[in-house]
C-alpha cells in the first residue's frame, strides 16, 4: 500500500472517530468547537503533505490579482488588499492564525515587514510552516488566539485572516490583540461570518476598544476569487486519488469550490466577508 492511501486511510479512521466523538461530546454539553477546529486544520495539514507540494494557503481569496503573484495569488492578494490600509515596512508584525504560513512568508517577502512571527492552534499547521519557510525574520509558534504568548506591546501590527470564526471567545482575542500591539498599532482583520453574526462582530469590536479606521464588505471580491480559482483547487483535490470519497464533499465544501454550499453561501450573500483595519490607541491595559 503505497503512503499517501495507508496515511489517507489512517487519516480517515482519526475523522471518523473525532466526528463520532465530538457529537458524543457535543450531545453530553462539552464545548467542542475549538477543538473540533483543531482537528480538522491538523487533518487538513497532515492531508496536505501527503498529496499536496503547493498548498501553503488556506483562504478563500481577493480577486483580482496579478497573475504574476503564482497559483495562490488571490490568497495572497487577501493579504495584499488588507496590508493596502496599513504600511507592514519595517515592521513586526505577528499573524494569529498562520495556517501553513504562505501569508506570513508573504508579508516578510513581498512587504518587507521586519519580522513576522505566525501563531496557529493546529500544531501540524505550525510544523508544516516552519519546514517550508522558518527563516531569517520568521519564526512559527503554536498557540491560541485567546492567550497569547507575547509580552504586552510586542508587535506593530496584527494581522488575522480567515480565522476568527473559529474562536470560542472573539472578544477574548480581541483584549489579548489589543494588549500586544504598541499603542500605534493596528489589527488588520480579514474574515466572514453568517449575515446574522455581523452584528454581533460589529458589537465585538466595538466593545474592544479599537477604534475603527475602515471595514468593507468584500464578499464580491471574495465570489470573484471563488471563480476564478475554482478550476486550480478542483484539480488539486481531485489529484488526491488517495482522498477518501467520504472526505471529498467537506473538501469541496471547505475549500469553497462552486455549487458547495459554502460558495452558495458567499454568492447568496447568506454569509458576509468582512475587512477591518482597527487602531489599538492607548489605555490597552485598561480595556484588557
Ligand atoms: C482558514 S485557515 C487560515 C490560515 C491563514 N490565515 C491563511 O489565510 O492561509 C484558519 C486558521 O486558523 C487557525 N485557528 C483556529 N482557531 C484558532 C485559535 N483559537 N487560535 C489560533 N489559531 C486558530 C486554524 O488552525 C487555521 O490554521
Amino acid at each position: 500500500m503505497s503512503r499517501a492511501v495507508s496515511g489517507s486511510l489512517r487519516l480517515a479512521g482519526r475523522l471518523a472517530l473525532a466526528r463520532g466523538g465530538l457529537k458524543l461530546a457535543r450531545a453530553l454539553g462539552f464545548p467542542v468547537r475549538e477543538r473540533g477546529y483543531q482537528v480538522w486544520y491538523d487533518t487538513i495539514s497532515e492531508l496536505s503533505e501527503l498529496l499536496f507540494s503547493d498548498f501553503h494557503c488556506m483562504n478563500y481569496g481577493y480577486a483580482p490579482a496579478p497573475e504574476s503573484a503564482g497559483p495562490e495569488r488571490h490568497q495572497l492578494g487577501l493579504y495584499d488588499y488588507l496590508a493596502l490600509q496599513a504600511p507592514l515596512r519595517d515592521k513586526r508584525v505577528l499573524e494569529v492564525g498562520s495556517g501553513r504560513g504562505g501569508g506570513a512568508a508573504h508579508v516578510l517577502h513581498a512587504h518587507g515587514a521586519r519580522a513576522v512571527t505566525g501563531l496557529d492552534l493546529s500544531e501540524r499547521a505550525v510544523e508544516a510552516s516552519r519546514a517550508r519557510f522558518d527563516g531569517a525574520g520568521l519564526r512559527f509558534v503554536p498557540g491560541h488566539a485567546a492567550a497569547l504568548p507575547f509580552g504586552d506591546s510586542s508587535f506593530d501590527v496584527l494581522i488575522n485572516v480567515e480565522s476568527s470564526h473559529c474562536y470560542p471567545d472573539v472578544a477574548a482575542f480581541l483584549a489579548e490583540a489589543r494588549r500586544v500591539l504598541v499603542a500605534e498599532g493596528v489589527l488588520l482583520l480579514a474574515d466572514f461570518r453568517h449575515r446574522e453574526e455581523v452584528g454581533d462582530l460589529e458589537a465585538q469590536v466595538a466593545q474592544s476598544g479599537f477604534k475603527v479606521g475602515y471595514q468593507r464588505d468584500i464578499t464580491p471580491h471574495v465570489v470573484a476569487a471563488l471563480e476564478a480559482d475554482d478550476a486550480r483547487k478542483r484539480n488539486l483535490i481531485d489529484s488526491g486519488s488517495a482522498i477518501p470519497d467520504f472526505l471529498r464533499r467537506p473538501i469541496y465544501h471547505f475549500a469553497g469550490c462552486k455549487g458547495s454550499p459554502m460558495y452558495e453561501d458567499f454568492r447568496s450573500g447568506r454569509r458576509v466577508y468582512l475587512a477591518f483595519a482597527l487602531a489599538a490607541g492607548q489605555g490597552r491595559a485598561a480595556a484588557s
